[in-house]
């Protein structure tokens, strides 16, 4: 099957340029000058030209952080593998990085074996694991190696949530340790759940049960304190490390400090840290509770401090954290008591939309869009140059982006199995018209023409970026 996407502009991360793209099969065959020779011979022989006048022309986005169908508080995230990831291609996502999960006391084996169950023959674009460690032990820190082996690359561990996924610094250093002989890259939860935990029961007892008690009990200098700490064990452990989801100010001048003298400390922040605030968390009776996430909301004058942190790199990827729980049952469980409110909020189809409008403001150029959505994701995570890229060789995960189209975002319209929008009613310039995964049209004119078992595992390589 021959595709031709003509007329379009094309933007990797190096910046835009005119260009006519051949996909031959499931690869790029080529991107070559609007009307050469060579566009016009793929046109003859092409099984389908698809018009891009007036379009950008990108590598499908690759967000590096999602929570399919995860168990959290007593319920489990709304989406399976085949609704998120429908959701998550109609936004322009053409590969999700999700994060498999070793339960205490189980081993890495079953809790990876669980999540290819789960997502084998669902999912509607490609797809990769991190591997979530709970219970460090030896035989896990052997296991590490193995599941590096099978293409899972990348570990969280977490220094909050005391009691379920919860780690000592003591074990954070072993993990660390091992990644440092593996060449796996470690990634941290980095708040302080031990002493987020004394300020959780002290706000309960004084009868502090609304939404935005968890964002007063979860202070931005506790993530910063974290943020520090997980640098300091990786500096000793000579490892890579990866901040998750940074959301703080306090956060992100460790990062600062870590990459200024040339530590391999890499972060990501994410949409709902960009355009929501603590104000949404303490929106009228209980609707705070759809913004309740972790790391919270942050003042609204972070997003200035995070912006500018991507501009100059010391964020180098937005990530959804999808993490999608229902308002009615599920987000209701905390009713009276936050700390029983299920954490995360819904995004995977809206971070290219979102992130746009960071262009159309000027925050962020056109190809720092492209690099921090699709490049340095693919990168980092191994993926680089089969995903993250326009060019020759690479897999044609390719979206067409409408900059003039206009949109608003809606629970009513959008794809993701959750009944709320954390970003109801918001109206955003930008859309993907038609997405490509692996050369094989799976969204246009608003419809899914994919299949649920197109997308297929990915067996990550090493972080690009350590060297
Ligand atoms: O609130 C969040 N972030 N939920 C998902 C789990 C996590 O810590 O990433
Ligand atoms: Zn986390
Ligand atoms: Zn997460």
């Amino acid at each position: 099957m021959k595709t031709l996407i003509s007329g379009g502009t094309v933007v990797n991360a190096s910046g835009p340029f005119a260009a006519d793209v051949l996909v031959d099969g499931e690869i790029i065959a080529g991107l070559v000058a609007p009307g050469s020779a060579e566009s016009t011979s793929w046109r003859e022989s092409a099984d389908r030209v698809i018009d891009a006048t007036g379009q950008y022309v990108i590598p499908g986005a690759v967000d590096g952080h999602t929570h399919m169908e995860m168990p959290f508080g007593g319920t489990f995230s709304v989406d399976t593998f085949e609704t998120g990831t429908r959701a998550a291609a109609f936004g322009g996502t053409t590969t999700i990085i999700d994060f498999a999960i070793q339960s205490k006391g189980k081993s890495l084996r079953e809790g990876l074996d669980l999540w290819h169950e789960k997502a084998d023959g669902k999912c509607a674009i490609d797809y990769g694991f991190h591997m979530i460690v709970s219970d460090v032990t030896d035989s896990s820190l052997k296991e590490m190696d193995l599941v590096v082996d099978e293409g899972v690359t990348s570990f969280k561990l977490f220094m909050a949530y005391p009691g379920v996924f919860y780690s000592t610094d003591g074990e954070i250093l072993r993990a660390m340790q091992q990644a440092s002989t593996n060449g796996s890259t470690i990634m941290m939860h980095a708040e302080n759940g031990i002493a987020i935990d004394v300020l959780v029961a002290q706000a309960l007892a004084r009868g502090e049960g609304d939404p935005k008690f968890h964002g007063f009990t979860r202070p931005s200098l506790l993530e910063g304190e974290a943020t520090h700490r997980a640098i300091q064990l990786a500096r000793v452990a000579g490892a890579p490390l990866y901040i998750v989801h940074l959301s703080a100010a306090e956060a992100l001048e460790e990062v600062v400090a870590a990459r200024d003298r040339g530590q391999s400390v890499f972060a990501e922040t994410c949409p709902q840290y960009l355009f929501l605030s603590d104000a949404d968390l303490a929106r009228e009776g209980f609707e705070g509770a759809k913004f309740v996430c972790s790391p919270p909301l942050r003042p609204e004058r972070t997003h200035v401090d995070l912006w500018r942190g991507l501009r100059t790199d010391d964020l180098s990827v937005v990530s959804t954290d999808h993490c999608p729980f229902c308002f009615k049952e599920q987000k209701e469980l905390g009713l009276g008591d936050f700390s029983k409110i299920p954490n995360g909020i819904p995004g995977v189809e809206h971070r290219l939309d979102l992130i746009f409008q960071g262009v159309d403001q000027g925050e962020i150029s056109l190809e720092r869009w492209v690099e921090v959505t699709s490049t340095t994701p693919a990168r980092l995570f191994g993926l680089f140059p089969k995903k993250g890229l326009l060019a020759p060789g690479s897999d044609a995960d390719i979206v067409l982006y409408d900059p003039h189209a206009t949109q608003t975002f809606s629970a009513a319209t959008h794809h993701m199995n959750v009944d709320y929008s954390a970003y109801e009613g918001m109206q955003v310039k930008g859309r993907a018209t038609t997405v490509l995964s692996r050369g094989s049209v799976v969204v246009e004119n608003n419809e899914y023409v994919g299949r649920p078992g197109w997308g297929q595992f990915l067996q990550r390589g090493e972080n690009g970026l350590l060297r």
